[in-house]
């Protein structure tokens, strides 16, 4: 399961993280992906001066966004692999 944090933090919610969160959560409904990934809204992720952010958790680690293209983009590209990796062969 990922963890997409979209920073809800005042400078970020000027710049459109609502928007941004809402998009992401419209994008996963409409494939039907809300199970292999969470939308959550947090707290000040401490980049205020690249707001809006959002951070992606894919063990082992973080991986920070600082635009909404990119996010998408890589949220796309990681739900993809991790689609492919559900319905692979067992070996
Ligand atoms: S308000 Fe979003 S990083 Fe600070």
């Amino acid at each position: 399961m990922m963890v997409c944090l979209v920073c809800q933090g005042k400078k970020c919610k000027k710049r459109g993280s609502k928007k941004i969160m809402a998009s992401c959560e419209k994008y996963l409904a409409k494939k039907g992906l809300e199970e292999l990934c969470k939308i959550k809204g947090s707290k000040c992720l401490g980049h205020c001066k690249k707001a809006p952010v959002a951070l992606i958790k894919k063990e082992p680690g973080w991986l920070f966004y600082q635009d909404k293209k990119t996010l998408k983009k890589h949220l796309k590209e990681l739900l993809s692999k991790q689609i492919k990796l559900s319905f692979s062969p067992a070996a």
